[in-house]
């Protein structure tokens, strides 16, 4: 007889976004063809970059010659994609090798799995408020998750836990506080894996949205990470494949365990792959190519450009109308403290019958989230401009 895998009762029944559509529900139905502004939403809107656009092209005209026509390819990554992840790192003074580079279909299939080469008993870290992914996908692999409260007085980061954790999961930029760690900070974090053999999942998915030049972009910015950290890419917001879907996982050859000999982990994410995993799409690894030529790299950085300025946009405006905010600065987030104590869905419920703009509650993040409301510059300007007057406007002089 088959048995349920009851770690699916102790999370959420729905992802949040299917929780926020619920709750609006009620509001558009009385209010049949009203216009609503978006804020809440973590999708990208802008259209690829023409450079882009043609590594896409010349990966379709491929497969339609039989001479350049390729059907499954290495399940690790096309050889050229891994090799110019590599550079692509060496350009910002980081060496990784090629063979520690596994291309995948995006960071999210990617940070849910990687829990996978860990023993049974491992505990994981996980940031409160934090990307659901991280503690969802942990709790349905059975392993024991403890929280990190990332607290104001903290900057919002990780409180590691008195706890021996063995797996720390460390997203920054930030989704949803749109905080970033500093070097120091990353530092304090592989001091403590070092010490107790812990590892580090490191999800730089936002990395390309950090325009500080002394903020750290990637975890082997700091001395000695490659013996304690993987590092998880995605393209999804650096470069608008939140559709194509395509990323990269660093699993270091270096890293130490309690009981694996290195080269361990990197062996077992290489047996994992290739028996569980297909490899990413051909076309999207000539896109991923694209993305991370010279010319991709300026096309996309500009496009990263136009959701900052819809960041600078939101900050302003609803600072100016006398809100509490954080981040932004340096990711496309921002975190707002609900006013007048309200709780986030409060809030929510507030923004969207008074502005009709829709946020996400910081509280679906984890109860560290209660009280704060996740703002997001993904859309197109006109309607980023809508919304911030709408809830100037109407929800303003907190
Ligand atoms: C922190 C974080 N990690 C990973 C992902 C997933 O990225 P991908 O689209 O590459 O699966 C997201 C997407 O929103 C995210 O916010």
């Amino acid at each position: 007889m088959a048995k349920i895998n009851l770690n699916f009762t102790k999370v959420a029944q729905g992802y949040f976004s299917t929780e926020i559509a619920k709750r609006a529900k009620p509001f558009l139905d009385s209010h049949p063809g009203v216009e609503l502004y978006k804020l809440g939403i973590g999708n990208t809107t802008e259209p690829i970059v023409p450079s882009v656009v043609a590594g896409l092209r010349a990966g379709v005209d491929k497969l339609s010659k039989r001479d350049t026509y390729t059907g499954y390819g290495d399940e690790q990554g096309d050889t050229r994609l891994r090799q110019a992840i590599a550079e692509w790192y060496g350009k910002r003074g980081i060496v990784i090798e090629p063979s520690d580079v596994f291309v995948s279909d995006g960071a999210k299939s990617d940070c849910a799995n990687i829990t996978s080469i860990f023993s049974d008993d491992a505990v994981v870290a996980i940031s409160d408020p934090g990307y659901p992914v991280h503690r969802e996908a942990s709790v349905i692999s059975g392993k024991r998750v403890v929280s990190m409260a990332c607290p104001e007085k903290n900057n919002f980061l990780p409180v590691i836990p008195k706890e021996k954790a063995d797996l720390i999961y460390i997203c920054s930029p930030n989704n949803p506080t749109g905080t970033v760690a500093t070097k120091e900070q990353l530092e304090s974090y592989v001091v403590y894996a070092r010490k107790h053999k812990a590892i580090i999942i490191f999800d730089a998915a936002y990395s390309e949205y950090v325009r500080d030049p002394k903020l750290p972009r990637s975890i082997y910015e700091t001395e000695g990470a490659k013996s304690c950290a993987i590092e998880i890419q995605s393209l999804s917001k650096a470069a608008g494949f939140t559709g194509v879907r395509l990323g990269w996982t660093i699993v270091p050859k270096e890293l130490q365990t309690e009981d694996g000999d290195t080269g361990t982990l990197n062996q077992f994410w290489n047996r994992r792959q290739t028996t569980m995993f297909n490899g990413a799409s051909n076309i999207a690894q000539e896109g991923g190519l694209a993305v991370l030529s010279a010319l991709g790299q300026k096309q996309t950085h500009g496009q990263v450009d136009y959701y900052m300025e819809n960041a600078r946009i939101i900050r302003e405006g609803l600072k100016s109308a006398g809100f509490t905010l954080y981040g932004g600065e340096n990711a496309p987030y921002i975190w707002l403290r609900c006013p007048q104590g309200l709780s986030s869905w409060e809030c929510f419920d507030e923004l969207l019958t008074k502005a009709r703009v829709i946020t996400t509650p910081g509280v679906v993040f984890g109860e560290n989230g209660e009280g704060y409301m996740r703002v997001s510059a993904f859309g197109h300007r006109e309607d980023i401009e809508k919304a911030v007057n709408s809830i100037r406007e109407n929800f303003g002089n907190q």
